[in-house]
């Protein structure tokens, strides 16, 4: 009872056996780990892995078929909705998903809503002070200068940081970035990954992050956790992550 208790309060999030098909393909198979608060942790795997089936299946994006969540104190049952009734996971997304015609701070607004229809007339009745936080937030990521811009007049890299803002909009306990610097060159990238490390510690967020590159995992990451054929495989504090390991993760998988 008392260990049960120490477990709730240290786990940022907690999933137990998530398993997901998609007809007689295997996406995820009892996938088990747990992330603590204000922790970064990459997730490395070859395309395919699951690495954002898991993601989707933790934000409630697709439902799992069997295993569960634990967010906190409160367990993510299936097909639970991310952003509102509680639960508190952001996502970042390889490809931004913005808006493109609201501006940037609209985005981070829009954020807050979840997935509202008719976003322009309920953004209108957002409180100055939902305003001056979501104005935080942009500034947070160095984009205050650019509140009113359009999302679809920003680099990719400007993009991101307010899709970041965004995120912590939401206040979130934990963040899922899928791929958030795939389409960003190198030096962007590093700061995007640099800035979600702050994050995770400045804000006691527990962030995972899957990456392509173990470059960047062994650099920005505190624990890295290697996914394979829907199966965990690794496991472990960055520095540990050696070249050999990282060729079994990557080792062809013969796929049908
Ligand atoms: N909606 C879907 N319908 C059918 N199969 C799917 C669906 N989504 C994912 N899959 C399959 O599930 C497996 C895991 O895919 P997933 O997208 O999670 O991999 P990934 O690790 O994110 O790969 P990548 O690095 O290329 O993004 C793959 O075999 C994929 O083809
Ligand atoms: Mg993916």
């Amino acid at each position: 009872m008392a260990a049960q208790a120490v477990d709730v309060m240290t786990n940022a999030l907690r999933i137990d056996s998530m398993s997901k098909r998609f007809g007689e393909r295997v996406a995820l198979a009892g996938v088990s780990f747990s992330l603590r608060p204000g922790e970064f942790v990459g997730l490395l795997g070859p395309s395919g892995a699951g690495k954002s089936t898991l993601f989707r299946c933790v934000a409630g994006l697709e439902r799992a078929d069997s295993g569960g969540a634990l967010l906190g104190e409160q367990t993510l049952g299936s097909g639970h909705g991310s952003g509102n009734g509680g639960g508190r996971i952001a996502m970042v997304f390889q490809q931004f998903a913005l808006v493109d015609r609201l501006s940037a701070l609209d985005n981070v607004l829009a954020g807050r809503l979840g997935a509202v229809p008719a976003w322009r007339g309920v953004l209108r009745r957002f409180s100055r002070e939902d305003r001056m936080f979501a104005m935080h937030c942009l500034e947070r990521v160095s984009m205050l200068d650019h509140a009113e811009q359009r999302a679809d007049r920003l680099s990719g890299g400007q993009k991101q940081r307010v899709a970041i803002a965004r995120a912590l909009a939401q206040k979130p306990d934990v963040i899922l970035a899928d791929e958030p610097i795939a389409s960003l060159d190198p030096t962007l990238a590093g700061g995007i990954l640099a800035l979600l490390r702050s994050i995770a510690s400045v804000d006691n967020v527990a962030v995972i992050c899957s990456l392509h590159q173990l470059s960047f995992a062994r650099e920005y990451s505190d624990r890295v956790i290697g996914i394979r054929a829907g199966k965990i495989v690794l496991d472990c504090d960055a520095s540990g992550v050696d070249d050999e390991a990282a060729e079994r993760l990557y080792e062809r998988v013969t796929t049908g």
